[in-house]
């Protein structure tokens, strides 16, 4: 059966389809309860809100739900300064009608203090599985999670990311290929030297560590299901594929260009937030082709545009928003996540059978 093994025993879930958890309201509660009734498992991308807010989120999916579901948060860096603020603030400003609340923007750096309280929902909600990307889990809070029974994954982005997140006491890995939408997960070296992806780094960490290991970049359909479990990973993580779903939170216009996207249309970038990430590209991201040395480190520069990103939305204008998406984001298709989980399982199965 090459829906159950060891992983999917632990996680309580009928296939090995994980759908990502996707910060910035994508993942509302509507689409991780749909993947989770589904038989995969939905995660809520809780990276920017509020503990209020996560709480009331997971009450919503557990109403929804009685399946197995996870909570995804951004482990923080404290250590961020930049001396670069004033100048970006001014591009910003030069962009569109949000001038005022751009230079009004301010940053604390009480990350830490903000993820102890997300943390605290986490545990206090025994949500079933909490996983976690930008970095390593303290020891003590490893410890607090497994306590209440909660299942642990981080993200690596290179075998020495996945080493050091075995011997930090994870329960699984999230592989994060080259290929994959959003931010990137590295965190031990400069990210120009953890570009590695999915088909060539699964199988290297597969080799070198001895927990379940979940494939995720590039992953759209039953084809890209079957190659990572002959990879050797346990089961796959999806974001972009659900991204044009029913569900979604996503902007309609954001869901239109991804649907219309083709497979040159991605590029690494850093001026939404920056931090790496991969998105399509657009007018934003070469607006700032002339000031790549002058953007302030994440989480300083995601501050910073956020006011354009809210007017963009409010706007309808897609050139202005950060339009995450992985490099195979043409092959989405817009129903709804009970269908698409539907069709995952339907596409593996109809391989599986071809290959035999
Ligand atoms: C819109 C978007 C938002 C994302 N946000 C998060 C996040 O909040 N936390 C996280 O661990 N990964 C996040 N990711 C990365 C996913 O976990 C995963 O690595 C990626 O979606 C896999 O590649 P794919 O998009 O080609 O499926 C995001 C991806 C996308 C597309």
């Amino acid at each position: 059966m090459w829906n159950k093994n060891f992983l999917t025993q632990k996680l309580h879930i009928e296939y090995p389809i994980i759908q990502a958890g996707m910060a910035g309201g994508i993942t509302t509660p509507e689409l991780v309860a749909a993947v989770s009734n589904a038989g995969g498992m939905g995660i809520l991308g809780a990276g920017y809100m509020t503990p209020e807010a996560i709480q009331t989120s997971v009450r919503k999916i557990r109403n929804l739900t009685d399946k197995p579901f996870g909570v995804n948060l951004f482990i923080p860096n404290d250590d961020v300064d930049s001396d670069v603020v004033s100048q970006m603030k001014e591009h910003l400003q030069n962009i569109g009608p949000f001038g005022e609340e751009t230079a009004q923007v301010k940053y604390e750096n009480n990350f830490s203090e903000q993820f102890a309280r997300q943390l605290e929902i986490v545990l206090g909600e025994k949500v079933p599985v909490f996983s976690f990307t930008f970095g390593v889990l303290g020891k003590k809070e490893t410890e607090q999670l497994k306590q209440q029974g909660i299942f642990v994954i981080g993200t690596a982005t290179t075998v020495e990311e996945a080493s050091q997140l075995e011997k930090s006491n994870v329960d699984a890995i999230v592989v994060q290929g080259f290929e994959a939408g959003g931010h990137r997960g590295t965190f031990l070296r400069p990210y120009e030297s953890s570009l590695i992806g999915t088909m060539a780094l699964v199988p290297q960490v597969v080799d070198k560590v001895c927990i379940p290991v979940i494939a995720s970049g590039g992953i759209m359909d039953g084809r890209g299901i079957v190659a990572s479990l002959a990879l050797g990973a346990s089961a796959v993580q999806m974001g972009t594929a659900f991204l044009s779903s029913h569900e979604s939170g996503a902007h309609p216009k954001y869901k239109q260009v991804v649907l219309q996207s083709q497979d040159t249309d991605t590029v690494m970038t850093n001026v939404f937030s920056g931090k790496p990430a991969r998105g399509i590209r657009n007018a934003f991201i070469k607006s700032m082709q002339n000031y790549k040395e002058d953007i302030p480190p994440y989480p300083i520069q995601n501050a910073l545009t956020r006011p354009m990103r809210n007017w963009a939305v409010r706007e309808s204008n897609s050139e202005y928003m950060s339009l995450w998406a992985g490099q195979a984001a043409s092959l989405s298709s817009e129903t709804t996540a009970f269908d698409i989980v539907l069709q995952l399982v339907k596409g593996t199965e109809n391989i599986l059978k071809s290959l035999r």
